[in-house]
């Protein structure tokens, strides 16, 4: 078996027929960097590594030891079959949504438990798109909106996203007649890669676009809790009406450093959350139930934690984006998200500036065009730099830089 533009194989099974739906679907960006990183570094390279966002700090402490306790005791060992998910963890979930936006959610209608964001975002497409509707997505934007639209049979029209409009879609500029056979949008704030935020008057104008258009929202808010100089974050559903028109998918994965635990929310409306939860009854058997204690403990447990890791980040967002304009690199500074989006420099592409940073500098980050055309001409750093001493590390691959790259 081979899959169209991957390295997998396997052996021995040359005959059997791979999906054309999978064939037209693009390698996963990260799985290639990953292969990227491996191959630099079996090279002897001394790799700093700013590719996936996938944070470099433990999970706090007292939500492992939650963990601990819950997996000692069996009732947790079972299938999940509470539907929605743990009360405890839901109940958790709206508590914590309440303090943080000031919005009240029912727990046993608008919160549902997902096995990660990532999930969510993806079984969500099957539940709302037919063949031959359309999904609005965002360009540049994380791939896995496109590649679930697809699987379901809908066609992906790209909203483009630009600097000088501060990275939000241009709601008039989506012609009439796609607009109109768009069932689903998927958004994403603080926006992935570029790390932009969106403000309440532009989420009044898209509830308003969504009930005219009879299309649901789909808000990734995956890096909510991610934010710096004191900005933080909206939410959609502060908006009036946004309820009936939109759900919000959230994570613990950024927010708590438990990308690996995998579980995530889904808010919002209650029509679209049966419709998700009919789609995952019947796929998958819920999220282990351990991990939904823990993640309660996570949500209702001391936030510091949360404090601290937004201090660690606008550290090295600072030591990053003030380096490298020191070298002559100016890029604005996110006020939100673990990424920082960098034009790059005159006469690089993006791929060819990240492969220059890898083989000259050895400093690995992600070309902007693996989120899609907008993002050529663009890099991501991520600033969960992976390995130890962080702050040396990027002190140090800014060095590399100034020293090995030219940059004008
Ligand atoms: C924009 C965006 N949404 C969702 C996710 C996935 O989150 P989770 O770990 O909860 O599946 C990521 C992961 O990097 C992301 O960048």
């Amino acid at each position: 078996m081979r899959s169209e533009g991957s390295e997998s194989r396997i052996e021995g099974d040359e005959g059997m027929q791979v999906a054309d739906r999978l064939l037209r679907t693009p390698p996963y960006p990260f799985a290639e960097l990953a292969r990227l990183k491996r191959k630099t570094i079996e090279q002897g390279t001394d790799l700093i590594d700013f590719g996936i966002g996938d944070p470099d700090q433990p999970t706090p402490e007292h939500v492992v030891e939650a963990l601990r306790q819950a997996a000692g005791d069996p009732v947790t060992h079972r299938y999940d079959e509470t539907g929605r998910g743990l009360p405890e963890f839901l109940a958790a979930f709206s508590a914590w949504y309440r303090g943080r936006f000031g919005v009240a959610l029912d727990p046993e209608r608008e919160v549902l438990r997902l096995i990660g964001a990532k999930e969510g975002l993806a079984h969500l497409a099957w539940t709302v798109l037919n063949p031959g509707d359309v999904a609005l997505a965002p360009d540049p934007g994380y791939p896995v909106y496109k590649v679930a639209a697809m699987f379901a049979g809908a066609q992906v029209h790209f909203m483009p996203l630009r600097e000088e409009t501060g990275y939000l879609p241009d709601l008039e500029a989506i012609p009439a007649e796609v607009a109109d056979r768009a069932r689903l949008m998927y958004l994403c704030y603080p926006q992935m890669p570029t790390g932009a935020v969106a403000e309440g008057d532009f989420y009044r104008r898209l509830v308003e676009f969504a009930r005219e258009k009879d299309l649901l929202v789909c808000l990734d808010m995956a890096y909510s809790e991610l934010s710096y100089d004191g900005y933080r974050t909206q939410s959609l559903l502060q908006v009036e009406g946004a309820k009936e028109t939109a759900i919000e998918i959230h994570s613990v994965s950024k927010t708590y450093n438990m990308t690996g635990w995998r579980l995530g929310l889904a808010v919002g409306d209650a029509e679209a959350l049966d419709a998700l939860e009919k789609l995952k009854s019947n796929l998958d058997s819920g999220a282990f139930l351990a991990i939904q204690r823990a993640g309660a403990a996570a949500l209702s447990g001391p936030q510091d934690c949360v404090e601290r890791m937004r201090r660690i980040y606008q550290r090295r967002r600072d030591l990053l984006v003030d380096g490298l304009a020191e070298v002559g690199w100016r890029i604005p500074k996110p006020k939100a998200t673990c990424y920082v989006w960098a034009r790059a420099p005159a006469g690089y592409t993006s791929a060819g500036l990240a492969e220059t940073l890898v083989r000259d500098a050895g400093v690995l980050v992600t070309p902007g065009s693996a989120y899609g055309e907008m993002g050529e001409g663009y890099i991501r750093f991520s600033l969960t730099v992976q390995g130890e001493r962080q702050e040396e590390r990027i002190r140090e691959a800014v060095a590399r830089i100034r020293e090995k790259v030219r940059l004008k």
